[in-house]
């Protein structure tokens, strides 16, 4: 685990600029999270990342970007109508309310609680005396209850009419309705994928830990459709290049684990899954990503519901793929960057921030950093010449030593320093965040020098 509390590293979060509380000014909107100039960068930049990984090194992968609003049919179809539970209890007394299984997990360390039936845990509930962490009313809960976590909003377009849809809980759905339309327009042929991202929304019991469970989260998924009985090698590859993604964003292996869902724990859909945890400071081991097979369920049930046939068929064949399904969390794999990428050093008796985080994903390349403000027209020029192409700082306020730290506690990975020599000699020094050392180099050179860093990354 990290030697930093979780909540140092949030209050640098915060403070500096990666994520805002929502609504802040009208007092917050609990668990609510907007994500400021640094979290916005870092974000587009993991997208880019994925991207470049997941379609275009994959050439038989394609991106759609699907609605949020979908007919409500498609959740009757998926089964998230019925099976998109998690088993709640309330307070009786303060009527606060929590997730029962998490309730046992924390209390007993139980992690058999993930095997337990809705029954069991029930009786485990009622058996055990455990305190509301509210109103520490012992062992006052009420029977546990299924919560269905899709919000229901009105998508009514008159005034009397009443019509509930959902928000989707996960953008795979947006995959498996457009199967079709993908596969027959690109002239797709078995084994291909279909990514999709955006906004998810789930009405969580048990939320907290900053932006690792939030009711507004981002997913990066893809849906990989294969021949049945290949399904199990498509997971094993899809499993590898999951983790090489996470080693790819230089997060740290040994904090890095895969965990098998017991079959209890498994969705609805699912024949075989495996999540990649991190080992969270504060929160322990937990989920960044998953990755399931989810057979050749969705096809199946969308073709019942709509009557629409969903077979894939080629020359010879017409059957419903199996589909492997990397889902990746972008909210919880920021925070693990961050967390992974934070650090606090020594430095000659002083203390810095640094943020260690791959240097692609930094929201800023460069800071420029003029010595004294009689040199601000040429570092001027040198930042907008590089802005041309990279995202920089141009910083002249504080000492050196004052905008060096500035930087390094938001991951900017170069700081060039114009001095009075740049006159005379056309060189500017670059500094390196990681290791602090220093070289001159020519002005005109600065960013076919970053460039060939970055490209080993
Ligand atoms: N389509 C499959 C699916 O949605 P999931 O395991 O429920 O699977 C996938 O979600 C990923 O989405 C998780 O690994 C996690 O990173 C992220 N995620 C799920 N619920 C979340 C929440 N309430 N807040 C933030 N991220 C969440």
């Amino acid at each position: 685990m990290s030697n930093y509390k979780f909540s140092e590293i949030v209050n640098h979060l915060v403070v500096s600029g990666f994520v805002f509380p929502s609504s802040q000014i009208y007092g917050g909107l609990a668990n609510v999270w907007d994500y400021g100039p640094l979290g916005a960068e870092l974000k587009k930049n993991i997208k880019q990342i994925w991207h470049r990984e997941f379609i275009q090194k994959i050439p038989c992968n394609v991106l759609i970007d699907t609605a949020i609003f979908m007919n409500k049919k498609v959740w009757q179809a998926t089964g998230h109508v019925n099976a998109f539970n998690d088993p709640m209890v309330e307070c009786k007394n303060c009527k606060s309310r929590y997730r029962a299984d998490y309730l046992i997990k924390k209390n007993f360390n139980n992690e058999n609680v993930n095997n337990m039936s809705f029954d069991e845990i029930n009786n485990f509930l009622k058996n055990n005396n455990i305190k509301c962490e509210n109103c520490s009313k012992i062992n006052n809960f009420t029977d546990v209850k299924k919560f269905n976590m899709m919000f229901a909003v009105d998508f009514a377009t008159t005034r009397s009419s009443n019509e509930n849809i959902f928000l989707r809980p996960e953008t795979a759905q947006g995959v498996f309705v457009n199967f079709k339309n993908v596969y027959r327009s690109m002239r797709k042929k078995i084994p291909f994928g279909i990514c999709n991202h955006g906004k998810s929304f789930r009405n969580e019991i048990t939320l907290g830990n900053f932006i690792f469970r939030t009711k507004e989260f981002e997913q990066l998924e893809t849906e990989f459709f294969c021949e049945p009985g290949t399904d199990d090698q498509w997971f094993a590859y899809w499993k590898q290049k999951c983790f090489d993604f996470i080693n790819l964003l230089g997060i740290k292996k040994e904090k890095v684990r895969f965990r098998d869902h017991e079959k209890s724990e498994l969705s609805f859909y699912s024949k075989e899954t495996v999540d990649i945890e991190y080992n969270f400071p504060s929160i322990g081991w937990s989920e960044i990503l998953g990755i399931a097979n989810r057979t050749d369920y969705d096809l199946k049930r969308h073709s019942e519901y709509s009557k629409e046939n969903l077979k894939y068929n080629d020359l010879n064949n017409s059957y419903f793929p199996y589909c492997i399904e990397p889902s990746i969390g972008l909210d919880r794999l920021m925070l693990t960057i961050l967390v992974d990428g934070f650090d606090k050093e020594n430095v000659n008796g002083d203390e810095r921030i640094v943020m260690h985080i791959n240097p692609l994903l930094s929201p800023y390349k460069v800071v420029v950093l003029p010595l004294s403000k009689d040199l601000s027209k040429i570092a001027r020029e040198i930042f907008d010449e590089l802005s041309k192409k990279i995202m920089c700082i141009y910083d002249e306020s504080g000492s050196i030593g004052k905008r060096y730290r500035r930087a390094d506690a938001i991951g900017v990975p170069f700081a060039i320093t114009i001095d009075n020599e740049t006159i005379s000699d056309d060189k500017v020094t670059v500094r390196d965040r990681d290791t602090m050392k220093q070289k001159r180099i020519l002005k005109t050179e600065i960013y076919n020098f970053i460039a060939n860093i970055l490209k080993n990354y």
